[in-house]
């Protein structure tokens, strides 16, 4: 009796590691896997009851049927774990072989944006004064009326001031109509010789093809002993030749400005949006008034100067053939893509 018993629970253990094994080879994907796991190995599988059941052999029987239970489970666990790295490798092969990458493919150009041409012009500009010998400064947009307009000998009756020409501030203060203030901002903190230039945006109510209400200017001055109006000159000269290239037209001509005195503007030949060959004027320049370096605290009979003030948006328009200031401030792609 108890050998049957154990004949035939041997028998049973056999079979079932016998046809595990041969489930587990026939599986033929890794989900299927699992559930063979759970089958042979779960709590309510057939492994689990054969073995609650060993506990009813003769002492004498459990160590035969404990070897054979332990070789046909091991078998069977082998067998899982043999079958869960194949599938694994199988999955990875399959993955590595999918998503290849083609590294003699032609890439994609990134799509690189640009400097404004505003901002390279006054780059540009910058540049070349440093190179002379300048340093850069800055003074606010929002000004008080003194150094705009009092400071720099702009009387009070001048068209400058007029409410149809000037952003004024409720409260005080108007929106600087020239970078000249930061002239006057320099001079008082600072003693000569100085030789600064001072790019940013200034404001007037003007609008057409060449003026805007808001455009850039950049001041520059030159402070010191024995200054003359050659010096000048030769500065503008040469600002105009590394701008432009050397032979572009440009005509110096007499001026007024109640902040300096020689004054002088300067034109250079271009066509307009009309097609016709005329002067544009780029800046304005002069030997600095005496009374504006008074004002600056300043002994006009120790020390000189010239101070002149550039329209960027006109030095980018003549060289790059724009005939309308708007574009510089419209941000049409078509536009800025030609820079
Ligand atoms: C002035 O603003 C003086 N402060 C320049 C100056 C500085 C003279 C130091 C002497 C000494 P004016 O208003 O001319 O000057 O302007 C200077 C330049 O700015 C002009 O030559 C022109 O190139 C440019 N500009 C003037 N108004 C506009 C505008 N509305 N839009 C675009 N550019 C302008």
């Amino acid at each position: 009796m108890t050998d049957n018993s154990l004949t035939n629970l041997l028998e049973r253990v056999r079979t079932l590691g016998a046809d595990g094994v041969r489930e587990i080879r026939d599986c033929s994907e890794i989900a299927g896997l699992e559930a063979l796991r759970i089958k042979y190995l779960g709590k309510k599988s057939e492994f689990i009851t054969l073995k609650s059941e060993m506990g009813r052999l003769p002492a004498e029987d459990k160590p035969r049927f404990g070897k054979d239970y332990n070789e046909s489970r091991q078998k069977l666990e082998g067998e899982l774990s043999r079958r869960q790295v194949g599938f694994e490798q199988e999955i990875r092969a399959r993955r590595l072989s999918d998503e290849v990458i083609d590294v003699t493919l032609p890439g994609r150009d990134p799509v690189s944006g640009h400097l404004h041409p505003l901002t390279r012009g006054c780059r540009e500009i910058s540049t070349i004064f440093r190179e002379m010998g300048f340093e850069v400064a800055s003074g606010p947009d929002i000004e008080d009326e003194f150094h705009n307009f009092e400071a720099l000998n702009i009387p009070e009756d001048h068209p400058a001031r007029d409410m149809q020409d000037t952003f004024y501030i409720h409260g005080g203060g108007v929106l600087r109509t020239h970078t000249s203030p930061v002239q006057i901002r320099l001079m008082r903190s600072r003693k000569p010789p100085l030789a600064v230039i001072a790019p940013g945006r200034v404001y007037r109510c003007d609008d057409d093809a060449t003026h805007s209400a808001m455009f850039t200017q950049i001041e520059g001055f030159l402070v010191g002993r024995d200054v003359r109006m050659s010096d000048l000159k030769g500065v503008l000269e040469r600002l105009i030749q590394c701008y432009f290239g050397s032979g572009r037209a440009m005509r110096m001509r007499p001026s007024f400005f109640p902040f300096t005195e020689p004054s002088a503007e300067i034109d250079i030949l271009w066509k307009n949006h009309r097609g016709e060959e005329e002067w544009l004027e780029v800046l304005g320049s002069g030997m600095i008034h005496p009374t504006v370096l008074e004002n600056v605290g300043y002994d006009p009979k120790e020390v000189n100067g010239f101070a002149f003030g550039l329209g960027v948006e006109r030095f980018v328009m003549l060289k790059h053939g724009i005939t309308n200031i708007r574009y510089f401030y419209e941000n049409d792609i078509r536009f800025l893509r030609q820079f």
